[in-house]
């Protein structure tokens, strides 16, 4: 192939970008966006914030615009995210208990249905494990609702929309770690007990350096039974960067359950991470020599 989505899907996997709506008027932006990739996902429209910014009241408008544009175009969505400790609404966050559960419940419910049936796979819960050493469950407001909170997630989120994969997703797990192993272990035991989960996201926010052991980690979780996908990948640029993206491109190929690859934005200027210049294009949409090593790996170099 001579893009990345069209390469991508020769070998029977997605090529995605997240992007904000706010740049949809972007020529540039939006011609990359529309050679390139085979699947997009809302930076941040379809976060809690986003989509219930009253409780009860919800606004898809920024999130249909992004699933309307993928679809008249072919691409697929993934859903970012249904739960997540950060970017809650105001209301959310000075909720707890019960009443917190069964508000966080259901958005899962509301927002699963509202865009049933369009959806590849969600991002059902993001970030719930602590940093660290730990390989236990971050502390948030959600997590002292109850340890099964999450698991009643994916329980709501399949039961309103039984087409989409659920996916979990974290950071700093791109390698066999002990956070990676406390995420391993949930979903063992989900896997054992019938809950249902579909995929794990490894976001891939990545510096100068890659595990050793990046690919090994992804197949252990393959081997559980799930989809892998590398959901929102960028790499600081550096001596590596062109080596580390095509690292990571080669090991999601070389696992047959790795369903795709998102990179977490379009240009260096539209990434969150700034003056790392993490993305595949320059400011100007010129290809990186990063882009080049992914298309090469793609296609099998
Ligand atoms: O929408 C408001 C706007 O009204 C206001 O004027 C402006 C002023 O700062 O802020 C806007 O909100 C910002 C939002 O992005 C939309 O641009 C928030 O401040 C800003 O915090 C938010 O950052 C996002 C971040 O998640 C929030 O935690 C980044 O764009 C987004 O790339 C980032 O994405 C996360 C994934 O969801 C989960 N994994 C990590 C990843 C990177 O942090």
């Amino acid at each position: 192939g001579t893009t990345l989505g069209t390469s991508a899907a020769e070998k029977g996997r997605y090529f995605g970008a997240a992007v904000g709506t706010y740049k949809f008027n972007d020529n540039t932006y939006m011609t990359v966006l529309n050679r390139e990739f085979n699947s997009l996902v809302a930076e941040n429209e379809m976060k809690w914030d986003a989509t219930e910014p009253q409780r009860g009241v919800f606004n898809f408008s920024a999130g249909d615009r992004i699933v309307n544009h993928a679809r008249s175009r072919g691409m697929k969505v993934r859903g970012h995210t249904l739960l997540w400790h950060a970017q809650q609404p105001g209301w959310a966050q000075g909720l707890s208990g019960g009443d917190l559960r069964n508000a966080a419940i259901n958005h899962v419910t509301q927002v699963a249905s509202h865009f049933r049936g369009q959806i590849y796979s969600w991002d059902v819960v993001n970030e719930a494990f602590a940093d660290g050493g730990s390989g236990a469950r971050r502390d948030s407001n959600l997590q002292r609702t109850g340890n099964d909170w999450i698991e009643a997630a994916f329980r709501a989120a399949r039961a309103a929309d039984p087409g989409a994969k659920l996916c979990y997703n974290d950071y700093n797990t791109d390698g066999i770690n002990a956070k990676s192993t406390g995420i391993y272990n949930m979903v063992r035991d989900f896997k054992q007990r019938g809950v249902p989960i579909d995929c794990v996201g490894f976001q891939s926010h990545l510096g100068t350096t890659i595990a050793g052991d990046y690919q090994a980690n992804l197949q252990r979780f393959a081997d559980l039974g799930v989809d892998v996908e590398i959901t929102e990948l960028d790499v600081t640029q550096g001596g590596n960067q062109a080596n580390i993206y095509a690292t990571v491109t080669r090991a999601c190929l070389a696992i047959s359950r790795c369903t795709g690859i998102t990179v977490w934005g379009v240009r260096d200027c539209d990434s969150w991470r700034g003056s790392d210049n993490a993305l595949l294009f320059d400011c100007a949409g010129n290809k990186k020599p990063a882009y080049t090593a992914v298309l090469d790996a793609l296609n099998g170099g």
